[in-house]
């Protein structure tokens, strides 16, 4: 397989300094979009610890801490993008790289969960997917906005665009397609919606017990 955590991992460290102001598609458009929605849903929901997977420049956290005082952790890979959110210095978050499929964290130590476009970058969408399920306390939330089609355009991307992306783009589908992984998982849907345009969120609660 290509490696596709190589290619966004120099993808996104060559744009992390520009990411935020370039409020385009390729850049932070989606990503604004995707973490003001997942934002609103948290709106009014008390919560003691947070992940973001796939946290880029820490939009999301930011937005966050604004709403809520609270643990917050954010992952990803491209440390130029975690050296972006630090320079943040958004009180009471704190910025680690890692991969989506092997989260170090203890199971069941998060309340929520969040990815905002970054799911499509993962060559083990299964694998990142169940690890979010181990890190997340029973009943716990996990929310997931990214970008994507299903049916003949979801194949194109798939068996086609993304084989001769250099972007790191791996797969992608729409939010039944992540509706039904997220149930083989073993979360409840609690939630799935179109946001705008091909830009969707689905929320799974991991079931207790
Ligand atoms: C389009 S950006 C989105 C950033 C941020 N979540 C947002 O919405 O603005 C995708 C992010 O996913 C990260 N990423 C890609 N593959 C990853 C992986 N396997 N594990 C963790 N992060 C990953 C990239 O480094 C990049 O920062």
């Amino acid at each position: 397989m290509k490696d596709y955590e190589a290619l966004s991992k120099k993808h996104f460290d060559a744009q992390a300094a520009k990411y935020d102001a370039r409020d385009t598609v390729y850049y932070s458009r989606e990503g604004k979009i995707s973490c003001r929605d997942i934002a609103s849903q948290l709106s009014g929901l008390s919560y003691d610890a947070l992940l973001d997977v796939g946290c880029g420049t820490g939009f999301l956290i930011d937005l966050l801490t604004k709403q809520q005082k609270a643990r917050y952790v954010g992952l990803d890979l491209s440390t130029e993008m975690i050296r972006e959110a630090e320079k943040k210095a958004i009180p009471g978050a704190e910025f680690i790289s890692g991969t989506a499929d092997s989260l170090p964290f203890p199971d069941n130590c998060f309340d929520i969960v969040t990815c905002s476009q970054s799911f499509h970058h993962y060559p083990y969408p299964e694998k990142a997917m169940a690890e979010a399920f181990r890190v997340l306390k029973p009943g716990g939330l996990y929310i997931l906005s990214d970008t994507g089609l299903g049916g003949i355009g979801g194949w194109i991307d798939n068996h086609i665009l993304f084989k001769l992306a250099r972007s790191g783009d791996c797969h992608t589908t729409d939010r039944h397609g992540i509706a039904r992984m997220m149930e083989k998982t073993g979360f409840s849907v609690e939630d799935s919606r179109q946001v705008q345009g091909l830009i969707y969120t689905v929320t799974g609660k991991k079931r207790n017990g």
